[in-house]
């Protein structure tokens, strides 16, 4: 698809019209992808974070929050629950905590793997190539790092690099591709100072990836941050700032799919979070095919606070999935079986073979 017509959908307000484009999402979705909804059971372990991004509640000096790390057989615990709850994956999400050696997470991936065969999927944030190398080894079978924004100016701006170590997230993502991970990225709908412009490229960079999978929500503003004490004042004019709402998140959900017809993309939690009783039925019928339901313990789940109100069901986990399950099936879909693997990892492994 040519970037102006993405600009175009991007820019689209006329229902008639707009549901032209969840009902295309939605059969390239079934054409490509069919009816399963695969669920990844997401454990959040650690919300220390070395990061300052200006965005996010779990930024290093914000002092307000209540810091965790889980222990290594609590994790465990968590990926035994998942397997009974028949989840196929666990997605092992953090801060970018240094605490976390390469060694410990090399160990915690062979002893998950081991004792439950599930799919590993990692969500650490930027770390060295050895140590990407390294947890592959282990058994680690994806990795989930969000660009943010393709806007390099607006990614420097709220994403300070480390000391001496320049933010190459790009970089990055094509490292993880050749360690053979099945890989995942995303934007923030909806960023301060973010253009229609800008979110069309992003899209267009999902299909230069050639994303596995595809995470993306809105920007929620959290006032313990700089930028969600000063969003306002931080976005372009009206007629070119992207709007942080449901349906815009929807809309570049959709063209996602249409980028990437064969990632697996979820509907996250921050689509969740703006409207609680349908964003999952409306993510699913509008190109979405994962959901990842909260498998941390709740007194961890509280503090993991990357922006305020986050939807995470307060209910133990077996009501949980049984509720989740039902919406599925009440949208006429399926519970997917098994690890749910992206079938343009396949694809594209088959042909990198020959
Ligand atoms: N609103 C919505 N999403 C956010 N993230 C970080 N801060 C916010 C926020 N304020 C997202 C980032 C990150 C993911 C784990 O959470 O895109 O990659």
């Amino acid at each position: 698809m040519r970037r102006a017509e993405m600009l175009s959908w991007l820019r689209e307000e006329h229902p008639g019209e707009v549901s032209g484009l969840w009902r295309l999402a939605n059969r390239v979705r079934r054409k490509n992808v069919g009816s399963d909804v695969h669920l990844r059971g997401l454990i959040e372990f650690s919300n220390h974070c070395r990061r300052s991004c200006s965005y996010c509640g779990i930024r290093s000096p914000n002092r307000k929050i209540a810091r965790y790390r889980m222990r290594a057989d609590e994790i465990l615990d968590c990926a035994r629950a998942a397997v009974r709850l028949g989840y196929g994956t666990v997605v092992l999400q953090s801060g970018e905590d240094p605490e976390i050696t390469a060694e410990w997470m090399a160990d915690l991936i062979r002893r998950i793997k081991a004792a439950t065969g599930l799919a590993v999927t990692l969500s650490l944030g930027e770390r060295t190539e050895e140590e990407l190398a390294l947890w592959r080894r282990a058994g680690a079978d994806r990795y989930l790092l969000r660009f943010e924004t393709s806007n390099p100016r607006l990614y420097g701006r709220f994403h300070p690099s480390l000391p001496g170590r320049d933010s190459d997230r790009l970089a990055l993502l094509v490292e993880l591709r050749t360690l053979g991970y099945e890989t995942g990225s995303g934007t923030l709908v909806g960023l301060p100072g973010q253009t229609y412009e800008d979110l069309a490229r992003d899209i267009d960079l999902f299909g230069q990836l050639d994303l596995d999978m595809i995470g993306l929500g809105p920007y929620i503003p959290h006032p313990g941050t700089p930028l969600g004490k000063s969003w306002k004042e931080c976005c372009a004019p009206p007629d070119r700032q992207v709007p942080n709402t449901e349906e815009m998140t929807y809309k570049v959900l959709a063209l996602a799919r249409l980028v990437c017809p064969r990632a697996n993309i979820p509907v996250t939690t921050a689509v969740a979070t703006l409207n609680r009783s349908a964003g999952f039925e409306l993510g699913l019928s509008r190109g979405a095919n994962v959901i990842m339901p909260n498998v941390t313990p709740m007194t961890c789940r509280r503090m993991y606070a990357i922006y305020p109100g986050k939807a995470c069901a307060f209910e133990n986990h077996d009501s949980a999935c049984k509720r989740l399950r039902y919406r599925i099936l009440n949208e006429g879909r399926f519970v997917g079986k098994g690890r749910g693997d992206s079938p343009n990892y396949a694809r594209r492994t088959r042909r990198e073979a020959v």
